[in-house]
């Protein structure tokens, strides 16, 4: 056998060490129930207990079957309502009872959603668990606004990063990568921190004229969209609450209806 194949048995015959519950890491899309997964549907319709956050939709909730337990693990920026440990905790606890448990996460569970932790504690406790992808916000805000991630002669590469910072600390990102030009750069939890992505990005060397595309609440009918320049984002963004994504680069001048904001860069559209 070639070294590192691992073989995965698959006799019928096998002892089932497995307890009988099972735990689905299910993507829920960024909040419009028509992104969710037909999967994701399907799993929310037999599940017996749904385990969720504070951002979930009421619509997509209700997609939940009747008999559906609806648990809310909500958090909320400094002020977590249930620390990570113990939404571990709960779904391990919830599958060793033998439920059928849906972690609901928004977007994509292994997008900045801290899904990897969860797949590991269920794994860890012997129970079976799955992960259903989902439409993650950067695409759902890009698909809306009409400004491709990436598009021939504006952007090869895109890179997702956190804006996220410790208290008193910075995001730690490779600046000078991210400042290369011809690269979209989409920005996950970057609100409050975006005056200093903008400042570091232009000191690496991003011109202060890139557009700048800033998506609130993407998919739902109270999606706000903000077309600005790296220089003024600070600005652009301080009326803002969240959640929001930040698309930077020359591709944000493709959004629908806001290219005659940035009149430069109508040409790139033509
Ligand atoms: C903890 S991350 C979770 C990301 C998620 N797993 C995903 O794939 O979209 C939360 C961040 O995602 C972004 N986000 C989530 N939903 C959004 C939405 N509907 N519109 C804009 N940004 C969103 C925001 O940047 C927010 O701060």
């Amino acid at each position: 056998m070639a070294r590192g194949l691992v073989v995965l048995s698959s006799d019928p015959a096998a002892p089932r060490a497995r307890p009988p519950g099972q735990v689905w890491l299910v993507g829920a899309g960024p909040g419009d129930p028509d992104l969710l997964t037909i999967k994701a549907l399907r799993l929310l319709q037999g599940a017996d207990v749904v385990v969720h956050d504070r951002l979930t939709p009421p619509a997509v909730l209700a997609l939940a079957g009747p008999q559906a337990r609806l648990i809310d693990v909500g958090k909320r920026k400094s002020r977590h309502t249930l620390p990570q440990d113990d939404i571990n905790a709960l779904l391990v606890a919830l599958g060793l009872e033998g439920l059928k448990v849906v972690r609901l996460k928004g977007g994509d569970p292994f997008v900045f959603g801290r899904g990897g932790e969860e797949m590991l504690a269920c794994r860890a406790a012997g129970l079976e668990v799955e992960v259903v992808p989902g439409v993650s916000a950067a695409l759902a805000a890009s698909a809306r606004a009409g400004a491709p991630l990436t598009h021939r002669g504006l952007a090869q590469s895109v890179t997702f990063v956190t804006g996220h910072a410790a208290k008193d600390q910075e995001p730690d990102l490779d600046w000078t990568a991210l400042a290369t030009a011809n690269h979209t750069v989409v920005v996950y939890m970057g609100l409050s921190t975006a005056p200093l992505i903008a400042a570091r990005l232009i000191q690496a060397g991003r011109d202060a004229a890139t557009p700048v595309l800033v998506v609130e609440n993407a998919s739902l009918d109270h999606e706000a969209r903000v077309l600005t320049r790296l220089g003024d984002l600070a600005a652009a963004v301080s009326a803002l609450d969240g959640p929001a994504i930040l698309i930077i680069g020359e591709v944000a001048a493709l959004a629908n209806d806001l290219a005659e904001i940035l009149p430069e860069f109508e040409r790139a559209q033509a």
